[in-house]
């Protein structure tokens, strides 16, 4: 055991920030106590800005066409086996009235990078969604647009836009990504939506192809410097029809190490425990909250396109109705202290 490991830990939990080298000192010093000591000042933490309340995001999948050919995701373009959706506006609508009535005040629309999905019509849906239920926050989750294009879609009603950076790092992002997708342009997206007023998402999967101490240590850096509302990680999943089939699947536990690391980087940190932690362990959403996250994304898609949008495989609740895994979810978060709240679930200020 490696007494230094405890004494970065202290001093992330104290002033919220280390250099590039200690981040690496801390996941590369990674051992099941370490993780135990961090998630237990990381559940610390998340208690003194958010109680045992747990925020819902109600998902809803509006389309798997995407224009991108990301090595790793399983809605790619050039993945001929993946059967193609998209939603109406009334789909959305329909999704997002039964999320109102179980007590969604949030709703994430997410896509592939659909050339369908224009300003005019996302707009109109904004627009509707934010007449019908002006309780309500808008997520988006859309891919890559125009700087013009989130300005529309923010001046339409949209509150918050999630766009994972995937990787801080500029060479391991090009051996995620074809040469048609470019680092500089996810991290120009990235600073017009803050620009924008946005509350902006970034985040990362956890063992993903290449992955190595030092991206990690730049990812958990960029957390810290870019300040963003939400984090969004999972472990990388392997899926079948990807050119990285072969490729392993990242692991839980350094995964909910770096949660808890996250927590402490900034403790009003809006931290989903993500599907895919949901997929890799049965109770990897509850392991994910007990090491500091705080919000979770139930699927509000229709069941029929559920098992079309699979970004990796044996992915979690495609089968259950919305309204059964929102009560299995409170249960499950009632059973280890926590209970699921019925509110916009806005970050909060420390
Ligand atoms: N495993 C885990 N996460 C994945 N994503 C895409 N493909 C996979 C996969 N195979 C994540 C990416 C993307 C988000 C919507 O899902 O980080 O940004």
């Amino acid at each position: 055991m490696n007494k230094n490991i405890f004494e970065l830990i202290n001093r992330l939990n104290q002033s919220h920030s280390l250099s590039l080298e200690e981040y690496e000192d801390l996941i590369s010093g990674y051992s099941k106590e370490a993780a135990e000591y961090a998630a237990s000042l990381a559940v610390e933490q998340r208690k003194k800005v958010y109680g045992t309340d747990i925020y819902i995001r109600g998902l809803i999948e509006v389309s798997n066409i995407c224009k991108n050919d990301c090595y790793y995701c399983g809605i790619r373009r050039s993945n001929k086996k993946c059967d193609r959706y998209r939603l109406t506006k009334e789909d959305i609508l329909l999704s997002a009235a039964e999320g109102y009535t179980l007590g969604f005040r949030t709703f994430v629309m997410q896509g592939g990078e659909d050339a369908k999905f224009t300003d005019d019509f996302l707009v109109d849906v904004i627009k509707t969604l934010k007449t019908i239920y002006p309780d309500c926050a808008i997520t988006l989750s859309l891919g890559e647009r125009s700087k013009e294009s989130y300005k529309a879609l923010k001046n339409a009603g949209a509150d918050r836009y999630l766009l994972r950076h995937e990787t801080a790092d500029k060479e391991h992002y090009e051996r995620l990504h074809p040469s048609d997708m470019s680092f500089d342009t996810r991290m120009e997206c990235l600073k017009n939506l803050k620009e924008l007023g946005f509350q902006v998402g970034c985040g990362f999967m956890v063992g993903s192809p290449y992955q190595t101490v030092k991206t990690l240590a730049k990812d958990l850096k960029f957390i810290e410097t870019f300040r963003p509302a939400m984090c969004g990680i999972g472990p990388y999943l392997t899926h079948k029809d990807t050119p990285f089939k072969d490729m392993p699947s990242g692991s839980l536990e350094l995964t909910l190490y770096l949660l808890s690391i996250i927590r402490l980087i900034d403790p009003t940190l809006l931290l989903p425990a993500t599907t895919a932690l949901g997929t890799i362990h049965p109770k990897g959403r509850e392991m994910g909250i007990l090491a500091g996250a705080n919000v979770v994304m139930p699927n509000l898609s229709p069941i029929t396109v559920r098992k079309k949008y699979l970004l990796y495989d044996n992915k979690a609740c495609i089968g259950d109705e919305a309204a059964e895994s929102v009560n299995k979810l409170s249960e499950s978060m009632k059973s280890i202290g926590y209970e699921v709240t019925v509110n916009r679930g806005d970050r909060k200020s420390n």
